[in-house]
């Protein structure tokens, strides 16, 4: 079997999980891998483990290069189960390795595997040495739990990053060189507004501090998907850019519908929208997973939700797509509501409220029309369209 070299001994040794489909509530059309990483040195450190059913995936990979017992050390950069899921089956394999993990790590660590398991604690900036390795840690909590830490080893340059960076991509292909700049950004930008969105502010402190620790980087090895060696940087800018609410001259419309009416009205307001300049993606919540509606909204600045009212409500579909949406906190972006209502109405306003939670700016009060749209009305949508556009473009 062949290994899977990174550079100067380090290996990867994770596994491939090619039908995973939704991963916390995130679809994820093209499945993922967990990355675990073996370093050797004088002496030996594995790198996280896998997801619990992969046990085995990572087991002949070790296997393939060390025999598991002259592991020294297991470095635990992040709890969640996707990556200790086979913690206490390791544990058992490397029979004498140390344990290290953040405090936070330790306190996750014997709370999801409830044994006691005797853990050495790093803090922010202290080492290990493998002899002619050294293993810096470097703790980046929030990113994507408490516990989370990078690995750096200083000699080779390369850095593991367990969730930062990542993406949910299961292919053979392990490096940034062997797929195309599209795949990798959409990859990339999906992973980022689905899970570390709401994390933004810490994003731009944490790549600020892992900068002014003078670190260079050779190689930035996340725990999902491919590995940055040819443009290492490329990912750190990316996630820049996002962090600081970086978009796009696109406006994003995310609507349901019950018997078309606001669908027509959708229509109309995005002829507005592009008739002021700007670029409209419609998408309609029935069609479309909540997860890729929050991929598109990474790039747009401004959001139009529409909803007719069912209940004197809005339609619970987006209800949900907006409890989604409050959790990610999307930075940046200005926002209206439009619907079409029979006799009570208020799913617009409820919808603007939810809105309004999630950290979107509301640029104009809710338009909403009674039963089917007239010719009139469609204009007043467009004429909407177009003034959300203008206001939205202010920001470029
Ligand atoms: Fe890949 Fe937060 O786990």
């Amino acid at each position: 079997m062949n290994k899977i070299e990174l550079k100067n001994g380090i290996y990867w040794v994770g596994a491939i999980d090619w039908n995973l489909r939704d991963f916390h509530g995130y679809k994820t059309p093209n499945g993922s891998t967990y990355n675990a990483y073996l370093v050797v040195g004088e002496k030996i450190a594995l790198i996280d483990t896998v997801k619990r059913p992969f046990l085995n995936d990572l087991v002949e990979n070790i296997r393939n290069i060390v025999e598991p017992e002259k592991i020294d050390y297991l470095i635990v950069n992040h709890v969640e189960m996707d990556h200790s899921g086979s913690f206490p089956e390791i544990v058992k394999l490397l029979k004498n390795a140390r344990i290290v993990a953040t405090k936070e790590g330790k306190e996750e660590l014997l709370k999801h595997h409830g044994k006691d398991y005797d853990i050495t604690v790093v803090e922010d900036g202290d080492t290990i040495s493998l002899g002619n390795k050294t293993l810096r840690f470097i703790k980046t909590p929030m990113l994507h739990w408490p516990d989370s830490m990078m690995t750096y080893v200083q000699e080779d340059k390369v850095i593991f990053t367990s969730d930062a960076f990542g993406q949910h991509y299961a292919s053979t292909e392990r490096f940034d060189d062997e797929l195309d700049e599209k795949t990798l950004y959409d990859a990339a930008g999906e992973y980022y507004s689905n899970i570390l969105w709401l994390y933004s502010p810490l994003v731009s402190r944490l790549i600020e501090k892992v900068m002014d620790m003078g670190i260079k980087l050779e190689m930035v090895a996340p725990d999902h998907g491919i590995i940055w060696r040819n443009d290492p940087h490329k990912p750190i800018n990316w996630y820049c850019e996002w962090a600081n609410g970086k978009s796009v001259n696109k406006v994003l419309l995310v609507y349901e519908t019950m018997w078309g009416s606001t669908e027509k009205m959708a229509r109309a307001i995005a002829k507005g929208i592009t008739d002021q300049g700007m670029n409209v993606k419609l998408m309609k919540l029935k069609e479309t997973e909540y997860s890729y509606v929050i991929k598109e909204l990474l790039g747009c600045r401004g959001i139009l939700v529409g909803t007719p009212t069912l209940n004197n409500n809005m339609f619970p579909s987006m209800g949900g797509f907006l409890t989604y949406l409050k959790g990610l906190r999307p930075k940046g972006r200005i926002g209206a509501t439009f619907g079409s209502y029979g006799w009570g109405g208020g799913a617009c306003k409820a919808a603007e409220e939810m809105l309004d939670e999630a950290g979107v700016r509301i640029a104009f009060p809710p338009l909403e029309l009674k039963w089917v749209p007239t010719a009139e009305e469609l204009e007043d949508c467009y004429t909407f369209g177009k003034e959300f556009a203008s206001k939205a473009m202010e920001k470029i």
